[in-house]
């Protein structure tokens, strides 16, 4: 690993700092001079649209893909590519991400107080999560530029996908995590796909401070979500979303918050498609934390949004359990811009909300049950109206946490913590697994007593 970084023309999309405006190299992660985060611009969509395409032909060029049996036409990111940094046919790694559904949620719907409710369900992605979308464009761009080694430091679901992509694309890759705080799934998955994995003895915020000194001095690339190319493969969601609903947008979009970069793709691919003419309204973006893993909320409340109030990360939710996300100035804009809110939402109503999730026949891992939480907080506030039409962007698949699920159905999730008594309004959704007798009998008393 001691040849050089190497520095292409590869991407033709500009890279340029969100603070100062000023250009940067395509490799980069932060502005040279004011360090703030890089994002992709598209100053060639200018007047016609991207390669002179108009709405109308891009909507129809997106649809026809969808039966076509080239692997780029196949995936549900590079599908949209006219919308994303162009990266070369032959460098493109795919695992045929994207593609997700969109399902209606009729009882969580009841439950929250509203009449129209949709999840779409990114963890239905390759590798369960959303991070696919974004890693297929980054490591693509990795391998493209004729980088050797990708890393990452995760609480999970970044390093499973970063590690499947390196596989696939003919790359080395170095993950960081923090040790014993997330899910044993995630890190199987990790193992599995081939990756150097290192549990470090700190949480996902340290293991971001090793891993960007690590980068600084050796050629690796860096694959966390401040890399831009992340956040444009991760836009599709909206794009499919859209196209999904006929390109009719939803008054409110709710997004899990950790590190804060899937609320800043949605937002961005939002407000690109309310520039390119696909959307005349853009939804409200919420994004919603954990109690115990609140930075944003509290920013927001405690100083309007100034600065950021960096907190120490508690919750079961191990895939947000981040207190310093890098990209939260990127998310404050998606949520001012499009009228969204921040809320958070506690241990149990977190629980709670994955149970009911998963009593649809949907399920996903408990980061991504914080949106339907925070939607009842918003409905019990008025910000969501009865008869309005809310998507929740689910991130993970339900077997990402089984542990989790596990414990919640034993009844034990919330054994030894303070949350114990309030804990007890959750028994009703409770279903233990049931032990007996190898007996017909008694398996058809079962059902009976069931009816
Ligand atoms: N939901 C899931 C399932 C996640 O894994 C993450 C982040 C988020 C939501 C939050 O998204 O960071 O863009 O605000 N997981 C990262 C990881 C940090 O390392 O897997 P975000």
């Amino acid at each position: 690993m001691t040849e050089q970084a190497t520095k292409t023309d590869v991407g033709v999309s500009q890279v340029k700092c969100i603070g100062c405006g000023r250009t940067a190299l395509p490799d980069r992660f932060r502005c040279e001079t004011c360090r703030d985060l890089l994002e992709i611009i598209y100053p060639g969509w200018e007047p016609q649209g991207p390669y002179g395409l108009n709405a109308a032909s891009l909507k129809k060029l997106w649809r026809d893909r969808k039966s076509s049996l080239e692997p780029a036409d196949q995936s549900g990111v590079w599908r949209f590519r006219e919308v994303l940094p162009e990266i070369a046919e032959d460098k493109i790694i795919t695992i045929r991400e994207g593609n997700t559904p969109l399902y209606e949620l009729p009882h969580c719907a009841k439950s929250a107080g509203i009449k129209y409710l949709y999840a779409k369900h990114q963890g239905m992605n390759p590798t369960g999560s959303f991070k696919d979308t974004g890693m297929t464009t980054a490591a693509s761009f990795a391998r493209a530029a004729g980088y050797k080694w990708v890393a990452c430091a995760s609480t999970g679901n970044t390093s499973a996908s970063m590690a499947a992509y390196a596989a696939r694309g003919g790359l080395r890759s170095l993950v960081l995590i923090p040790d014993g705080k997330i899910s044993w799934g995630k890190l199987s998955q990790s193992l599995d796909y081939g990756a150097i994995t290192v549990q470090l003895k700190t949480d996902f915020d340290g293991c971001v401070r090793v891993l960007n000194e690590v980068v600084e001095r050796m050629p690796v690339y860096l694959l966390n979500s401040v890399n831009p190319y992340r956040v444009e493969g991760q836009k599709t969601v909206a794009f499919e979303l859209l196209e999904q609903r006929g390109w009719e947008a939803p008054d409110h979009i709710i997004a899990p918050g950790g590190n804060l970069a899937n609320s800043s793709a949605v937002g961005k691919a939002l407000r690109e498609m309310k520039q390119l003419g696909f959307i005349s309204r853009v939804p409200k973006v919420s994004v919603i934390q954990a109690e115990g893993a609140n930075p944003l909320v509290r920013s927001v409340r405690e100083n309007g949004g100034e600065k950021l109030i960096a907190v120490h990360a508690e919750t079961m939710a191990t895939a947000i359990r981040i207190g310093n996300p890098a990209s939260w100035k990127k998310a404050l804009r998606v949520i001012r811009e499009t009228g969204g809110e921040v809320e958070q939402v506690s241990e149990v109503e977190i629980a709670l909300a994955k149970a009911e999730i998963g009593a649809e026949g949907v399920g996903c891992e408990p980061a991504s049950a914080v949106t339907l939480a925070g939607l009842k907080k918003l409905v019990k506030q008025g910000f969501v109206k009865p008869n309005e039409t809310v998507v929740l962007v689910l991130t993970g698949h339900t077997l990402k946490d089984a542990d989790f699920t596990l414990k919640f159905h034993r009844g034990d999730l919330f054994e030894g913590t303070p949350h114990k008594a309030e804990s007890n309004t959750l028994k009703p959704l409770q279903r233990s697994p049931l032990v007996l007798e190898p007996r017909v009998d008694a398996v058809i008393e079962l059902l009976q007593s069931a009816e």
